[in-house]
């Protein structure tokens, strides 16, 4: 049997893990609001039309900050549309999506949306269409307490207290060419240093995050997050990535070791934003905000998707169905996240509800777990306190796209207030279980708490309409821990997670 050795060093702190890393995403894009989280006519509904099964599920799968209302449909977003009595919002054409736009949900509502899942509101706005104003008058709406024109307005709009969102995205993939207005690195880099600035004006402990690249296959990778911080280093407060990831052409090997991709992905946004502040003298250093990353189908969804030249509400979307493989993928992914926390200190997982999403739901039927679903939130649910990089000694395959990929990967937390710990492990062998020895004791670890894997014999089996408990956790037996040794078998193609107290 193939054999792996882990050794965790509870000094190896990667950083104290903050929960933004656990963030998603809420776009007013397919059914991911309306006939998502928003359904006046379901069962489950409350007083704001929002169904509480999705809402019960959002707290289960554990995300933290809430990326809100774009993606490329915030660049033609008026937010004052979405404000007041519902009866006087208009419907609008939302470009980005070639869809119509009621406007039923809007700021007020997706706050209190966020306060009924315990998230936290992070808002973007439009940079497409609008500017500076349109941001100031939103930030005000928001977050000014009362007396101004536009806090008096929310007030009367029936929300008393602030919203107080402190995370504000300066527009979406501004360099992309299917972005509503989208601009050179000179010219939104000028246009995000001046609308931060009059933003910080309105509250200096706003945190800021600036568009990168839409992703690293851009042509202006690199160029991009330069010029752009060059102009509004001093002014912001992170650089966003965004990167979503496929199996193509039945290459699964490759498809397995993406996250050597955004490790590379991560490096290469690091070091750019450092040379740029190292250049400055600067004395802050610029955070990566990982606010859309994924799985998505992105070629397949050009022939399938219900978009033609009609304009429709709430047409499905990209509402890929997940595989085994795609979740361990995932899992992977969002390890590597923690692996590099002490840089990525924030991330939304695109999307959160029907639209390239853990979470699915049918209008009046219920609500189910994609397979991605389950490494997201036992990942959440189980790591605490520090994040530690361990040390990895395995073997390698041979992939088509990256070259050798080790076959194991691993990332581990320790908390000193509980006294808990936990490791996330992949196996992305396709044939091979993998007999991992690892050198827990620095941890102080004496049992085994919960062990779990997501492993399936038909690494594309999935949760669909039709078997929507097909794919789910299971028990991953065998594990022991004695002398502060654990030994564990992890099944060809799989992602697990054990605690320990
Ligand atoms: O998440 C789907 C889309 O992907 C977002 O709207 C956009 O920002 C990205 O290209």
């Amino acid at each position: 049997m193939t054999t792996a050795r882990i050794a965790i060093d509870r000094t190896a702190v990667v950083a104290p893990l903050n929960r933004r890393i656990f963030g998603s995403f809420v776009e007013h894009l397919g059914r991911c609001v309306y006939d998502g989280i928003y359904e006046p006519g379901h069962p489950t509904a409350n007083e704001d039309g929002f169904r509480l099964d999705v809402v019960e599920l959002v707290k289960e799968l554990g995300s933290s900050t809430i990326r809100y209302p774009g993606g490329n449909f915030v660049s033609g977003y008026r937010w004052e549309d979405g404000v007041g009595p519902k009866e006087n919002r208009p419907v609008r054409r939302d470009l980005a999506w070639h869809s119509l736009e009621s406007n039923q949900v809007g700021t007020d509502e997706f706050a209190r949306w966020c306060k009924l899942t315990g998230s936290e509101l992070m808002m973007a706005v439009n940079l497409g269409t609008r500017g500076i104003e349109a941001a100031l008058d939103l930030l005000e709406y928001a977050n000014h307490p009362s007396g101004t024109a536009l806090s008096d307005q929310r007030i009367a709009n029936g929300s008393p207290e602030p919203h107080d969102i402190k995370m504000w995205c300066l527009g979406n993939e501004m360099d992309g060419p299917w972005q509503t207005g989208y601009m050179t690195a000179d010219d939104y880099g000028k246009l995000a240093a001046r609308t931060a600035q009059a933003m910080k004006a309105a509250d200096r402990n706003l945190e800021l995050v600036v568009c990168g690249s839409s992703g690293s296959s851009m042509p202006t990778f690199g160029d991009w997050e330069r010029t752009v911080l060059e102009h509004s280093y001093e002014h912001v407060d992170y650089i966003s990535c965004h990167a979503y990831y496929q199996e193509r052409k039945g290459d699964l090997g490759s498809f397995l070791a993406s996250s050597l991709e955004m490790q590379y992905f991560i490096e290469t946004v690091v070091a750019t934003a450092d040379h740029v502040g190292n250049k400055l003298r600067s004395k802050k250093k610029i955070q990566l905000s990982f606010d859309e990353w994924n799985i998505w189908y992105l070629e397949e969804h050009q022939a399938s998707d219900e978009v033609n030249d009609e304009w429709r509400f709430a047409p499905r979307q990209l509402e890929d169905v997940y595989s085994v493989a795609d979740a361990v993928v995932l899992g992977n992914l969002l390890m590597t996240l923690l692996k590099n926390h002490d840089r990525v200190t924030s991330a939304s997982l695109a999307q959160l509800v029907n639209v390239i999403a853990p979470i699915m739901t049918e209008p009046g039927g219920d609500a189910w777990r994609q397979t991605t679903f389950f490494p997201f939130s036992v990942t959440s649910r189980l790591a605490k306190g520090d994040v530690l990089r361990p040390r990895i000694e395995v073997g390698t395959y041979e992939t088509e796209v990256y070259g050798a990929a080790p076959l194991v990967d691993a990332v581990a937390t320790a908390d000193a207030e509980s006294g808990t710990s936990a490791l996330f492990l992949v196996n992305r062998s396709q044939t091979d279980s993998i007999e991992v020895t690892v050198d827990l004791a620095s941890l102080d670890a004496s049992s085994i708490t919960e062990a779990v894997t997501l492993h399936d014999d038909d690494v594309y089996a999935k949760n669909t309409i039709d078997d929507r408990e097909r794919v789910g956790l299971r028990e991953l037996s065998g594990a022991s821990l004695a002398d502060g040794v654990l030994t564990v078998t992890l099944p060809p193609v799989s992602w697990s997670a054990l605690a320990f107290a």
